[in-house]
């Protein structure tokens, strides 16, 4: 058997047992991990010549990432669940009943089991290395940590801060880590060896093992009734603030530890268990570790060939410097480019700069930031109002007007003053790239790289690559994103390209419901219900109503007759009710509060005289919705668009915040069966009309029995 730990001793009686995976890049706790250990505890550390026990990785950046999520993915049943949990929970409860003290040596990512096994120990020390992220993300994946997490966390850091850290599931660095609690000592990663031995020599004496452990905070109020109860009441309110009931996890993470905070370790242990496997074989649960499976496969998505490599970017140039311009120069600089903002008016870039500062603001307030840190990111924007500086840069992004004769221009332009391998990027949300790129004398250079707003909130990053981008563009500007640490997702340039071309027929389709008498409270209050962070109204408020008719515009313009603009939409706009940024859209906000507007009421009253279909049911208005989605989502499979489903969930998960929860759009759709989605479209077809028709796509996997994620549902089958 390939052994998975080497353990040493030295004369002095320390033993060092180092955990590393043999052909692989991680260390993570599958069952034959745990076997092995197991067995380790019960033979060779039980060996009376042993003082101490010092536990490290031999892989650089990673303790142990976690247990082996496709394990958990294979549970059948909450019995199989139960046992699992037991199993693990009985290894480590070995682990912490050793008869010396055990050290945990934390220099990289130390994560779900991998914490949980360091908890087992009696002593933590971790690094100061970057990478050493300490966490229990389980309820991530629609879990709670089974081997002890939530019961010796509490313990040692106090319930206020494990449940924190449970309920979000954030990993922390190692220097809050100590802060915390968490762990006993921070060491230089540099140093990490010689530091770990005079920490382990220090245990070995009795005096030693107390001036550690008197360092240690106590928590025992924070247990106790009726503290306990204050803490339970303010945790539940915001975690489902956050979560509006929608995961499972969060309630039964925070009644198993209300439960057993005042009991014994093994009583805990149990009820732990018990709970683990009421959740380890939900379907949100699957849901989550399919989007989990997606994610791990973007990250190394590199958008072209493996072998085409993308051109460094060290300096960037951003032209206009408005909303998304400021946004884009900010997040340039987060990441330690130097970039430069053109504008044609001083006052943008002034804007954009107050813009970034203001980013950084909120990073130095949360603590994610240092104040010279970002000091120093404000130096790395520079503005002008001309090409100065343009000579010098790796890439240009494009985030002027949305006017096609304009962005031609500028391009054109811009071209004249870069380097021959200056790779240039347009942000429009729906011009097409191919078609500016004419303007260009080396067209193969502009690719599209669609931020969306506000940009350093959203994740997702839409590539587009135009008929004439070359392969090297496109590889550049993925592995920028990646290093931008945004969600890359390579689509074709065709109309609103792939998330506005879905997200904005679902708007439209929220003004057709208007028009038919049905309030845009509860539109808003159906989709939010759902699981949408916001109702489609809510959302046209935010964006702007008029930028979202335009691109209703353009997509009517490609897809027409089968898409129609709802006409209330544009009522909207003539009566000057933009949404927010004209002081008021479908709502107003006094005092902060979302309210209907009266105006837009009687507005859309005017737009629905006459209609008398306000008995829609909430299932009709929401397969309006959301049906409208999955059909335009599998047109845009169809068509190429995005040649992978699980690409497409992710891009609208990212894009536009659809519940992850539900494992993504056409993950829902798969959930509900596509022959009962055919079969709803045809109904609703009957009844509005074309829009409705199913698509092509939907109607060959209802004759081929197929799913758009594949049975397996794991992310890595392909929609062929
Ligand atoms: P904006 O109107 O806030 O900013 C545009 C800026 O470009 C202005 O400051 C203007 O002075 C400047 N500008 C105009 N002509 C210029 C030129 N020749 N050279 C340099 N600067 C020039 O517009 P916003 O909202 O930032 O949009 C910019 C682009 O990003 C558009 O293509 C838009 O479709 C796209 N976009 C917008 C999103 C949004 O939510 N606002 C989301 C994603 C993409």
């Amino acid at each position: 058997m390939n052994s998975m730990f080497t353990l040493t001793k030295d004369a002095s009686g320390v033993a060092q047992l180092v955990m590393d995976l043999p052909n692989e890049k991680i260390n993570k706790l599958s069952e034959a991990v745990m076997a092995e250990l197991n067995l380790m505890l019960d033979v060779d550390l039980v060996n009376p010549g042993i003082e101490a026990l010092v536990i490290s990785s031999a892989k650089p950046g990673v303790f142990i990432a976690g247990a082996d999520i496709n394990e958990i993915e294979q549970i059948k049943s909450a019995t199989d669940a139960l046992e699992k949990s037991r199993r693990g929970q009985s290894v480590f409860s070995k682990l912490a009943a050793l008869p010396y003290p055990t050290v945990a040596v934390i220099d990289g990512a130390c994560l779900g089991g991998g914490l949980e096994l360091a908890l087992a120990c009696s002593f933590r020390i971790a690094s100061d290395n970057a990478k050493a992220k300490l966490g229990l993300p389980e309820v991530s994946l629609g879990i709670l940590p089974g081997w002890g997490g939530t019961q010796r966390l509490p313990r040692l850091v106090g319930l206020v801060q494990a449940l924190t850290m449970i309920l979000s599931g954030k990993p922390v660095s190692g220097s809050k880590a100590v802060r915390m609690g968490l762990v006993d000592e921070l060491v230089a990663h540099e140093f990490i060896e010689d530091k770990a031995q005079e920490f382990v020599e220090r245990c070995l004496t009795g005096a030693g093992r107390k001036a550690i452990l008197k360092k240690r905070r106590k928590h025992m109020l924070e247990a106790r009734w009726p503290m306990s109860g204050i803490v339970f009441r303010k945790a539940t309110e915001n975690a489902m603030r956050r979560t509006k009931g929608h995961y499972p996890a969060v309630p039964a993470i925070l009644a198993l530890m209300r439960a057993t905070c005042s009991r014994s370790l093994s009583k805990g242990l149990e009820k732990e268990a018990q709970a683990f496997s009421q959740l380890a074989t939900t379907p949100i649960c699957r849901n989550l570790i399919g989007l989990f499976h997606t994610d791990v496969l973007l990250k190394k998505e590199r958008g072209v060939a493996a072998d085409v490599e993308p051109h460094p970017v060290r300096r960037a140039g951003v032209l206009g410097a408005g909303v998304m311009g400021g946004g884009i120069a900010w997040l340039f600089s987060r990441y330690h480019r130097t970039v430069r903002v053109k504008d044609i008016s001083w006052e943008a870039v002034g804007k954009a700069y107050s813009e970034a500062a203001d980013y950084y603001r909120q990073l130095v307030k949360l603590r994610k930031m240092k104040a010279h840190d970002a000091e120093l990111g404000m130096h790395r924007i520079t503005g002008a109002l001309d090409y100065s500086g343009f000579g010098g840069v790796d890439i240009v992004v494009e985030a002027i007007v949305e006017k096609i004769e304009v962005k031609k221009e500028v391009l054109a332009e811009v071209e004249g003053v870069v380097a021959a391998d200056t790779v240039i990027c347009s942000n429009t949300s729906a011009l097409s790239i191919t078609e500016m790129a004419a303007a260009m004398e080396y067209p193969a250079r502009l690719v599209g790289m669609h931020f969306f707003n506000p940009v350093n909130r959203m994740p997702l990053v839409e590539v587009i690559a135009g008929q004439e981008s070359s392969d090297v563009a496109v590889a550049t500007v993925v592995a920028l994103a990646h290093d931008l640490r945004k969600t890359p997702i390579v689509v074709k340039d065709s109309p609103g390209f792939l998330v506005n071309r879905i997200l904005i027929p679902y708007m439209n389709e929220a003004g057709m419901l208007l028009q038919e008498g049905v309030g845009f409270e509860r539109i808003d209050q159906l989709a939010e219900a759902f699981g949408m962070p916001m109702g489609p109204c809510v959302l046209a408020d935010e964006t702007g109503i008029d930028v979202g008719f335009k691109v209703i515009e353009e997509l009517v313009a490609a897809f027409s007759p089968r898409l129609q603009a709802a006409p209330v939409l544009g009522g909207m706009i003539e009566e000057g009710l933009l949404g927010k940024k004209s002081g008021g859209g479908f709502y107003v906000h006094p005092g902060g509060k979302r309210t209907a507007n009266a105006a837009a009421v009687k507005l859309v009253e005017r737009y629905a005289q006459g209609s008398g279909s306000t008995r829609l049911s909430d299932e009709d208005i929401l397969d309006r919705l959301m049906l409208t989605m999955v059909n335009e989502s599998a047109m845009c499979l169809q068509e190429g668009v995005v040649d992978r489903a699980d690409y497409l969930d992710m891009a609208l998960i990212a894009g536009i915040g659809f519940p992850p929860f539900r494992g993504g759009l056409l993950c829902y759709a798969d959930s509900r069966g596509i022959s009962e989605i055919v079969g709803r479209l045809t109904e609703l077809k009957e009844a509005y009309g074309a829009r409705f028709e199913p698509a092509g796509r939907l109607q060959d996997m209802l004759a081929a029995g197929t799913t758009f994620l594949g049975r397996s549902n794991k992310g890595e089958s392909r929609d062929e």
